[in-house]
């Protein structure tokens, strides 16, 4: 089975959250279950300085309405998955995927809708099976191909990001007249209604996500074409590379450990403690922690009326993150006040890591989270996450009973800092529990959310779209 899997983003190449470690591990599950999968995305200028090698396939003009564009087919080899990269410099020779911090470039909708269109030239040069979208970027694909196609998984990693645009991008774009109304939502150009609509089937990342966005609060105005086509629509979890993010084996941590010797753990809470510039002696005190892109989707809008309490009761907090420049700037200025937070603005792979390994509490208070990685890292190294009962997180993290001592963490439902600040708390209290603590953490620990369980489920879909209605 030939799949081609096209994505904005795919670690180790680029990507800026979550959507790139899927790009970069779900590809690779995959073709270790036997499938024939290529990944395809940009060429953007960060891809040239990871020092692989990229091979030319092809290169031709492209027509974009009235606009040629020269572009150019690449290929190199990731861990023996075959990479192929869309070469449009007057797109993608930028310093950024996206933008600059907190900005979109303003020709975003050409830059995308050129990459997916390029997608048809690799399409008839290599006939594949499947195809497989994400996300908005690549969302119009089913709308420029013509004629007789292979089925087209679309899969949505986060509703937030719809690829919307001005009516007026028609017309560069280059879509025909009659398919106008595939894609205009409310007077605006919507790719991923495109997607959503035209697709032969739908997957987003977790079981209860899928349900979610069929509403309202969840659907951010496409609910209802989503629960047109709830026949196909399905959530599938995604998963973790414990080759990577596993404390037995993490090279990024001072000590290793695992739920058999948790030893290791206070050894990577002491150093991390150090390296926070945290006095010793608050080593007993549970250290709480965040991870994240700071966005209004992670619910900063919660955490921050929390911060002074939390300060004051003495709770040690890192927070790592970089985002929003209101919530960078509100951050700051609690860290400013407080010597008890300790605030890393940027992005830091290894850090991330050690913060994993060294903290206790992971917060993640998200108002909504179509799977989330964090948690389940989180889970792994026994830092207990303290999650909004919502999407991913309601699927893959267990509330603790204190009665039955069972349970992987700590959910509240409410968009409210009180009911956050309350799961905290519990969170807290479980923790000056030492022998209920270890046993919880052994919970998280034992969970399995590998990419392979995750990968069998995308092959089964898989297969149901080449079974013949
Ligand atoms: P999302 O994709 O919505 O940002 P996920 O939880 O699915 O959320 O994935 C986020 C990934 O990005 C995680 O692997 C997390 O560790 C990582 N990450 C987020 N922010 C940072 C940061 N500032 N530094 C290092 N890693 C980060
Ligand atoms: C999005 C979502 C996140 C998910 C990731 C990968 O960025 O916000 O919840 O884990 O995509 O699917």
């Amino acid at each position: 089975m030939r799949v081609l899997y096209a994505t904005a983003e795919a670690f180790p190449f680029a990507g800026t959250g979550g959507l790139g470690e899927v790009g970069r591990y779900l590809p690779q599950a995959l073709k270790k279950l036997g499938i024939d999968i290529e990944v395809v995305l940009p060429f953007y200028q960060v891809v040239k300085k990871t020092g692989f090698s990229f091979h030319p396939i092809t290169e031709f003009e492209l027509k974009m309405g009235k606009r040629r564009i020269f572009t150019r087919i690449l290929y190199t080899y990731y861990h023996s998955l075959k990479v192929i990269f869309i070469d449009q410099p007057e797109h993608f020779d930028r310093p950024f995927l996206y933008g600059p911090p907190g900005e979109a470039f303003p020709d975003n909708a050409l830059r995308f809708a050129s990459f997916t269109k390029a997608l048809i030239k690799l399409m008839e040069k290599n006939p594949y099976h499947i195809v497989h979208l994400n996300d908005w970027h690549t969302a119009l694909l089913p709308l420029f191909l013509n004629g007789k196609r292979p089925p087209i998984l679309f899969t949505i990693h986060n509703m937030g990001y719809q690829g919307d645009f001005p009516q007026e991008v028609l017309e560069e774009l280059g879509i025909p007249q009659e398919k106008e109304l595939i894609v205009l939502h409310h007077g605006r150009v919507n790719f991923l209604k495109a997607g959503i609509l035209l697709s032969d089937f739908i997957s987003t990342v977790s079981p209860t996500y899928a349900r979610e966005i069929q509403t309202p609060e969840y659907g951010f105005g496409l609910e209802k074409y989503l629960e047109e086509r709830s026949d196909k629509l399905v959530g599938i979890l995604n998963g973790v590379d414990y080759s990577v993010w596993d404390p037995r084996n993490d090279p990024f941590i001072p000590c290793r450990f695992s739920a058999e010797d948790l030893s290791g753990k206070a050894i990577c809470k002491r150093e991390l403690l150090k390296e926070m510039g945290f006095p010793e002696e608050i080593s007993e005190r549970p250290l709480l922690a965040m991870v994240s892109r700071l966005v209004y989707q992670k619910g900063l809008d919660l955490l921050l009326p929390i911060l002074p309490f939390l300060h004051r009761k003495g709770y040690p907090m890192v927070i790592l993150g970089t985002g929003e420049r209101r919530y960078e700037d509100a951050l700051r200025e609690h860290a400013g006040k407080s010597p008890l937070l300790k605030l890393i603005l940027g992005y830091d792979e290894a850090l991330a890591h050690r913060i994993m390994a060294g903290t206790d509490l992971l917060l993640i208070p998200s108002f909504y989270e179509p799977c989330g990685l964090n948690q389940m890292y989180g889970l792994r190294y026994g830092t207990l996450p303290v999650v909004r009962d919502t999407g991913g997180l309601r699927d893959t993290v267990k509330d603790v009973s204190f009665k039955e001592k069972r349970g992987t963490g700590f959910k509240f439902r409410l968009k409210r800092p009180c009911y956050f600040l309350r799961a905290i708390l519990r969170g807290i209290k479980a923790y000056r529990d030492k022998t209920l603590w270890q046993s919880l953490q052994k919970q998280a620990m034992n969970e399995d959310f590998s990419w392979e369980n995750s990968a069998k489920e995308y092959l089964k879909l898989y297969q149901t779209l080449l079974t013949p209605r």
